[in-house]
């Protein structure tokens, strides 16, 4: 969907008359959706509360759910604390540039609107080339949530973002689609015990190599009291109803017996499906390849009208639990 407001970038070698624009229209005040490396952002000037209202505007986005603040490097991170701890500089040294968020202590600098009035503030140095040049042309801290309509699928291309923000936006930098595929792990420094709020890029093992402490927030494995209000139960959805169900056999059962239905279906891994009028994406066999794939295949298949999506559910182990953590999500009654 070519559009106006989209600006085609070369994803490892961004222009430097495109990235002048787009810099130029954040120092402004207005809108930026970009690539990351997990899914595009919708940036404004996070000092700028003005520019950041305009993101909650664009999104429908309730004024309580706090945004990420993308910076360049640690450095930049460490102005905009009260406090670095030893444990932030092994995360970030190990981490970033990449799909981990750490939330500390904010400085007052730190506009209130950005962290939805919450003392921490979350701060992350994204690793694609195309949000790295921006953050730098702009020189400016930037607010950026993912670039969808509020409850609505992350978008990983640029026209995802086109589609369901449009004009809303002042200027979308296209960088092709998102590597990572689903948002960055969401780290809380700010207690005793680091707690992982939202698993994402980085894994709990992965985080765990460099700081063996680190938990999952209990609120994850069992109804509790939310810690990080976007950590609504049900969030990336898709238009279609999507169940999860357990192993081929009772996948191809559930679609026999949903007829009716303007039906999909997403198996996990080999051997193919073929049902006659049923549309299949069959997913892979990895979480990172299928972490990859899922928002575009939801969007793709909300786009081709499908009322009722079958995904097959991958196995309970460590490595599938971000893509777990978004189905799971997907799939919950609205
Ligand atoms: O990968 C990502 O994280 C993407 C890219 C664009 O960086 N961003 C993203 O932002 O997913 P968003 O706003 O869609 O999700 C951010 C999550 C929300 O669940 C929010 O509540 C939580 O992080 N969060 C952000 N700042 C927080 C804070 N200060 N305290 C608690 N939770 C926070
Ligand atoms: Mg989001």
């Amino acid at each position: 969907m070519a559009s106006r407001n989209v600006l085609s970038v070369t994803p490892g070698a961004p222009e430097p008359e495109a990235l002048a624009k787009a810099a130029q229209v954040l120092r402004s005040g207005g809108l930026v959706a970009f690539p990351t490396e997990t899914v595009y952002g919708l940036g404004a000037d996070a000092r700028n509360p003005e520019a950041v209202r305009r993101i909650f505007a664009a999104k429908g986005r309730p004024a309580d759910n706090p945004l990420i603040v993308h910076v360049p490097d640690i450095a930049t991170a460490q102005s905009l604390v009260t406090n670095w701890p030893a444990r932030a500089q092994m995360l970030a040294e190990a981490f970033w540039p990449g799909p981990l968020t750490l939330l500390l202590p904010k400085r007052p600098e730190v506009p209130d609107l950005v962290t939805a009035g919450l003392p921490a503030v979350g701060l992350r140095v994204p690793a694609h080339p195309v949000a790295l040049a921006l953050l730098r042309a702009a020189e400016l801290p930037v607010a950026a949530p993912s670039a969808n309509p509020y409850m609505g699928i992350s978008p990983t291309t640029a026209d995802h973002v086109a589609r369901g923000l449009g004009d809303r936006v002042d200027l979308i930098l296209d960088g092709g689609p998102t590597q990572v595929g689903i948002e960055s792990t969401v780290l809380d420094l700010t207690g005793a015990v680091p707690l992982v709020l939202r698993p994402g890029g980085v894994s709990l093992e992965a985080l765990q190599r460099v700081l063996p402490e680190v938990r999952m927030a209990a609120h994850l494995e069992a109804e509790g009291p939310r810690l990080s209000p976007g950590l609504a139960k049900r969030h990336y959805s898709p238009q279609a109803r999507l169940h999860l169900i357990e192993g081929r056999g009772a996948l191809l059962s559930a679609a026999q017996a949903a007829r009716d239905e303007s039906l999909a279906l997403m198996p996990l891994g080999s051997p193919a499906v073929d049902l006659p009028g049923v549309q299949v994406r069959p997913m892979p066999a990895s979480p990172e390849e299928y972490a990859q794939q899922l928002y575009a295949t939801l969007h793709d298949l909300d786009a081709a009208g499908a009322t009722l999506i079958l995904a097959e559910r991958p196995p309970e182990t460590p490595d599938w639990h971000a893509v777990l953590d978004r189905l799971t999500r997907a799939a919950a009654e609205r």
